[in-house]
């Protein structure tokens, strides 16, 4: 039985969100639950430890203090500085990424942690927890791509009057994608969609969101990529391993100083020179192309992103608290009774 919820500082690097706000610890709170939340978890997304204590949590100050709460709720997967606190019949609920994590996942499961991941909870044939984050880490993926194309090739997304603009190609458009070809395309780019789904590609290319689709494949993939100054890489199959789609031979095809953004690297990544960075260290190049691979991009907008990811996960929270084994949790129960218990997690993590 849950009787406390605990709410830690995150750890990761740049990583300045919060799991819940303070309007998010107030309906636990009311719905019977002690919350205790580690001292300045919210700082970096403007809110103080005041504001949570006004609501009824309890401020503590150490980490350990919180992960001894029956229920421990975060953003990011647990850090290796924080794996030391797993125990038997501690649940977690949290982003966890198990497929691109091995470790994590055989920590969790020696552990007896009962571990949920807010990016496999399935309603409606969507990702409700994961799609609030997604759409932030899409608009970022413009931003991002058109920072960093000036500091490599010189491309302005835009162009200019008898100058063509960029060319950006976006592989898989779901939340991530469909909102990184928005942010294209509002800053004028030629915006090529790519997707598996035609029926995804079929409203993209009705609703304006991009200036051409793509059906995947290998050689359009190729192609497109051969072609581009930006690639926005935003392809998921729920729980397994990122799809890898654009192999090192396309990105020896782009031009010197064209970037990639690699969203789905969290999920391992789905280019093949890609792997993972940091918002301290966000860019690495290799074959002359510049790569931005960060695994928690969201939390460079930490108060946005918190709000958003707050206001998804607050009612899931406390259906959790009451009732884990709810149908309204579908999907987000990764690990349990010492094994990885997703099919297509255990799948991708060979177990
Ligand atoms: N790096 C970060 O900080 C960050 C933040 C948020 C989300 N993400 C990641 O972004 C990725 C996308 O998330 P989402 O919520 O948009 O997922 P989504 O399920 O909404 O969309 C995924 C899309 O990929 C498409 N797809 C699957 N296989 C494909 C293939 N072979 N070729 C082309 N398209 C294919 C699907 O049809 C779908 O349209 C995930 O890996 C997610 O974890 C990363």
């Amino acid at each position: 039985m849950v009787a406390s919820i605990g709410l830690p500082k995150e750890t990761k690097d740049g990583e300045r969100r919060v799991a819940l706000d303070p309007s998010a610890v107030k309906s636990a709170v009311r719905a019977g639950y002690d919350v205790l939340v580690q001292a300045t978890a919210g700082v970096g997304a403007g809110f103080s430890d005041s504001d949570y204590e006004a609501v009824g949590a309890k401020v503590v100050p150490g980490a350990a203090e919180v992960w001894a709460a029956d229920l421990v709720v975060k953003v990011k997967e647990p850090q290796p500085v924080e794996w030391g606190y797993f125990r038997e019949g501690l649940k977690l609920f949290a982003y966890l990424h198990l497929a691109a994590e091995p470790e994590l996942a055989t920590a969790l499961a020696t552990k007896g942690v009962e571990a949920y991941a807010f990016e496999t909870l399935e309603e409606r044939g969507g990702l409700p927890l994961l799609a609030p984050m997604s759409e932030v880490a899409g608009r970022t993926a413009a931003i991002v791509g058109a920072h960093y194309l000036a500091m490599g090739s010189g491309v302005l997304l835009g162009g200019s009057a008898g100058v063509e603009p960029a060319r950006v190609v976006v592989i898989g458009l779901g939340v991530a994608g469909t909102m990184a070809a928005r942010g294209a395309r509002g800053m004028d780019a030629e915006v090529t969609g790519i997707d598996i789904d035609l029926h995804r590609l079929y409203e993209a290319h009705q609703q304006g969101t991009v200036t051409a689709t793509l059906a995947s494949s290998e050689h359009a993939i190729g192609e497109a990529v051969a072609g581009a100054d930006l690639v926005i890489g935003a392809a998921l199959v729920t729980g397994a391993r990122a799809p890898r789609l654009v192999l090192r031979e396309h990105v020896t095809n782009m031009r010197p100083g064209s970037v990639i953004v690699d969203l789905a690297i969290d999920q391992g990544g789905c280019v093949e020179t890609a792997r993972p960075t940091s918002h301290s260290n966000p860019v690495y190049e290799e074959l002359g192309v510049i790569h931005y691979c960060v695994t928690n991009v969201p939390g460079q907008y930490p108060r946005t992103a918190s709000r958003a990811l707050s206001a998804a996960v607050a009612p899931k929270l406390i259906e959790l608290a009451r009732d884990p084994g709810s149908s309204k949790l579908a999907g987000s129960l990764n690990v349990a009774g010492g094994k990885i218990v997703h099919p297509v997690v255990a799948e991708a993590l060979q177990r």
